[in-house]
């Protein structure tokens, strides 16, 4: 049986935080452990230089994104786990991409029109001001990325579904122009029931509003943090509503459904905030502690990391070099003897 290969990237411009780990990195994980699926998870550092232009934080963000998937139990005897960075065959493919696909097609991209719809709110006489033709040709390099290994399954969130549309849309074109089956239509999947946390102010957690808990801040830091997130100005005593309160969505997220049905019973009960954020910050320091611990030692260990980042890209290459005499001999630009 041939096993269904699921892909996913993740950009690597900013420190991991609570949202992520639900959102993205657990499932992941579980989905690894998976026999019947093989999974493909990179650090889209090619990605993050559309976003980020300060070394330094790239190559931190690499590192503690890194740590994090390791510290977190990401299997990589199962798992292949690379950097984009180290396939040159991903920016050779992404070149093929660019010249099947229609410019118009990435005309309509979200973030590129975000971007021009931005500069046209401003009152920019230039539609495409600040923009790089690396923001235009993101879609591009995300299809290489999916395309390279033939992954059937892309996990992202709603936003990334577009691009997922446009590596079909390049690959249906390449396989018809080029007559062959060379690239499997992937597919989003987008999971509904993981939870989207909110974050300090109570908007979504995410590094752009700049509300987030980092997964692996130091103890008093995380205890910090949780008494910053906004509560309403109900008393102890007064029955609160669990299900518009992050404290309580946060803890959910990490609880047993016991451990859930209990805390209600807490907030009808009239439990003060103060009490509720003590307690949050008991249960997450406790689950967090031992990851915490693997974390703060694989961080000052990045002999290790590299060594395992270029083994999963020894994998990844094995497949993408043979991949890749294939598709330049179909283009016309195979070897001569
Ligand atoms: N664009 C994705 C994001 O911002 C990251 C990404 C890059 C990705 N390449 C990918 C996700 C390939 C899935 C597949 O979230």
């Amino acid at each position: 049986m041939t096993k269904t290969r699921v892909l996913t990237g993740i950009t690597t411009t900013g420190t991991p935080h609570l949202g992520n780990y639900v959102g993205a990195i657990k499932p992941a994980i579980a989905a690894s452990q998976d026999p019947n699926v093989q999974s493909y998870y990179f650090l889209a550092d090619l990605h993050a230089l559309i976003k980020c232009q300060d070394p330094r934080r790239v190559q931190e963000s690499r590192r503690e994104i890194a740590a994090t998937w390791l510290a977190l139990g990401l299997d990589t005897d199962n798992a292949i786990f690379y950097r984009q960075s180290d396939i040159p065959e991903i920016p050779e493919l992404t070149w093929l991409l660019s010249c099947v696909c229609a410019k118009g097609l990435m005309n309509r991209a979200h973030a590129y029109k975000a971007a021009v719809a931005e500069n046209d709110a401003a009152g920019n006489q230039d539609p495409d001001k600040g923009i790089t033709m690396g923001l235009f040709g993101y879609p591009v390099l995300m299809a290489a990325d999916i395309l390279m290994f033939n992954a059937n399954k892309v996990p992202v969130g709603r936003d990334q579904i577009q691009h997922i549309e446009m590596a079909r849309d390049m690959a249906g074109r390449f396989n018809h122009l080029y007559r062959g089956d060379f690239f499997t239509l992937p597919e989003a999947v987008v999971d509904d029931d993981v939870a989207v946390l909110g974050g300090l102010d109570g908007r979504k957690m995410s590094k752009s509003y700049n509300n987030t808990i980092p997964l692996f801040v130091a103890e008093k830091k995380l205890l910090k943090l949780i008494r910053k997130i906004k509560t309403n100005s109900l008393e102890p005593g007064e029955p609160k509503d669990p299900d518009d309160c992050t404290l309580f969505q946060i803890y959910s997220a990490f609880a047993t459904v016991e451990e859930r049905a209990a805390m209600r019973a807490e907030y009808e009960a009239g439990i003060g905030w103060g009490e509720v954020k003590n307690r949050l910050f008991e249960y997450l320091n406790e689950h967090l502690r031992e990851p915490r611990e693997r974390y703060q030692a694989l961080m000052e260990d990045p002999g290790y990391i590299e060594s395992v980042l270029l083994q999963g890209a020894e994998r990844a290459r094995a497949e993408a070099a043979p991949f890749m005499d294939r598709l330049r001999e179909a283009v016309g630009l195979g070897r001569f003897a």
